[in-house]
This record gives C-alpha cells, sequence and structure tokens, in this order.
C-alpha cells in the first residue's frame, strides 16, 4: 500500500494509473476502522480497481468539539488493517492540505431539507462539514466509484446530492450493506467507546429497528415509536428519534404506507456516546 499526506503526490500517482486504464474506487474514513470500512475497501477493489481508503477526522463536521476530542484515533492499526484488506492506496492528509488557509476557504454546499431532520437537525452544521470535506477528497481522487455504508443512511443521501450539486455524474456512488456484529449492532468507530454493560444492551437499538419492521402491520407507526422510546429509555438510553420516513425523500411518516419504500432510522446516547441505525422495511 502506497501512503500520501499531499495532494499533488496522490493526483500524480492516480492521475498515471488512470492514463494507464485503471479505474478507481473510493473509500472516504475518519479512521478507527473495523470490518465495515474493510468491507467497503473489499467492494472497491473489485474488478481490478485501484481502491482508494482516505483517513481523516474532519473538524468541520463536529459540531460538538467534545465528540471531535474523544473521537478514536488508532492510525496504525488502521494502516495495518488496510494492508490487511489490500487496500492499493492510503491518503492521509493534515487540516492544512485539506483546509488550506481555513476552513472558510472551502466551498460548503447547502442540502435543504435533508440539512433540516434527523441527523440534520439534531447536528447543526454537520453536513455542511461532510459536504465540505467530501466535496474536497472527490475533487482530489476524481474516483469512479465511491463506496459508503448504509449506516449513515441520512449522509448517503446528502452525499449522493453532493455529488449531483457538483455535475459528477460520473462518479457512482455506491451504498453496501451495514456491516453488524453477532447481536445485530451496527459496526462503528464510536462502539470501541462502549463499556462492556453498555455494549451489552447497545444491540436494543438493533431489535428496535426490528420490532418497527414486523409491527407494519399494525399500520400506526406513533404506538411502535412509543414502545420503542420506552424500551430504550427503561435500558438507560436517551433516544434522540425513533422515525419511519419515506426511504427516497427522507419525509417523515407516522403511519406505515402500503406503496412508498419506507426506512426506520434511531439515534440513541448511552452514557456520552451516540449511536445510530437504520433499517429499509421489507
Ligand atoms: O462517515 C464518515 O466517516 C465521514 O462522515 C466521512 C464520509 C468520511 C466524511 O468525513
Amino acid at each position: 500500500m502506497v501512503i500520501f499526506k499531499k495532494i499533488k503526490d496522490i493526483k500524480g500517482y492516480l492521475s498515471a494509473k488512470k492514463v494507464a486504464g485503471a479505474s478507481v474506487g473510493f473509500v472516504p474514513t475518519m479512521g478507527a476502522l473495523h470490518s465495515g470500512h474493510l468491507s467497503l475497501v473489499e467492494k472497491a477493489r473489485e474488478n481490478g480497481a485501484v481502491s482508494v481508503c482516505s483517513i481523516f477526522v474532519n473538524p468541520t463536521q463536529f459540531n460538538d468539539k467534545k465528540d471531535l476530542e474523544k473521537y478514536p484515533v488508532s492510525i496504525d492499526a488502521d494502516i495495518e488493517l488496510l494492508i490487511s484488506a489490500g487496500c492499493d492506496v492510503l491518503f492521509l492528509p493534515d487540516v492544512e492540505e485539506i483546509y488550506p488557509g481555513g476552513e472558510s476557504n472551502i466551498k460548503a454546499y447547502d442540502f435543504g431539507y435533508l440539512d433540516t431532520v434527523l441527523e440534520g437537525a439534531k447536528r447543526p452544521g454537520h453536513f455542511r462539514g461532510v459536504g465540505q470535506v467530501v466535496g474536497r477528497l472527490l475533487e482530489i481522487v476524481e474516483p469512479d466509484h465511491l463506496y459508503l455504508g448504509q449506516k449513515d443512511y441520512q449522509q448517503c443521501m446528502v452525499i449522493k446530492k453532493l455529488v449531483e450539486m457538483m455535475g459528477m455524474s460520473q462518479v457512482k456512488v455506491v451504498i453496501c450493506q451495514t456491516v453488524r456484529e453477532a447481536d445485530g449492532l451496527a459496526m462503528s468507530s464510536r462502539n470501541r467507546r462502549l463499556t462492556e454493560p453498555q455494549r451489552v444492551i447497545a444491540s436494543l437499538i438493533y431489535q428496535c429497528l426490528i420490532s418497527i419492521q414486523t409491527k407494519q402491520v399494525s399500520g400506526s407507526f406513533e404506538i411502535v415509536r412509543k414502545e420503542c422510546e420506552d424500551i430504550l429509555k427503561a435500558k438507560g438510553f436517551a433516544p434522540e428519534y425513533v422515525a419511519l420516513a419515506d426511504a427516497n425523500s427522507l419525509t417523515l411518516l407516522s403511519e406505515y404506507k402500503q406503496d412508498t419504500p419506507m426506512v426506520a432510522l434511531i439515534a440513541a446516547k448511552i452514557g456520552d456516546i451516540r449511536l445510530i441505525d437504520n433499517m429499509l422495511l421489507a
């Protein structure tokens, strides 16, 4: 695996590969890698593409500075994992490389409605920061395929919109299934901060999603939402939202709909650790 810290170096390397006919599969990350990330890298290598992973803990997407300070960093272990997953290129820039002269110099995008609901409402400024950094990374890497995990469902929608707004229709956004622990907990870099007792109950979020899925026959989502919130609270979670939405537009729904693709989404805190998960309803 080749590691680049400077934009001009990775650009030079990738443009030579592209001239030689290679396609590029890109996985942006903030490090603290787990099997979910590695499964994206494996996808990025499909069909002989040059797989590129970036690790950059993006300060502009942390609306809560304490969250940024506590964000797990494990760069040496990440490098080992990427090598074992067969990653070809790691881009490891510093803040000055991504935001030369400060973040105000880098274009920010307006995601409209998507920035006003669920994650957008709970984490003001978060998607603005995600848009800034992913926009910058896309201009640098210019991938053919961009691989994202469904765990961050709303982020996937935001990034798809970003690609459209940037006029980069040549970039195919590939959303990959959430990778889960044996008990259903969605893999996340934040999971490593869970204490043992917190880890034991963390899969309750997944169980709530399953119950939202199975209780579709009841028609009314409001009752199921209340049940889930009560169960989560009883076990010591602070739920931020338990929501049902149109899977294409993220319009919130209070009733299950028969002819609409739906997604259930949950965000809840255990202690100071914020977990999110979602499930497309079948
Ligand atoms: O999902 C993440 O890890 C980050 O939000 C991303 C897409 C790498 C942008 O910093």
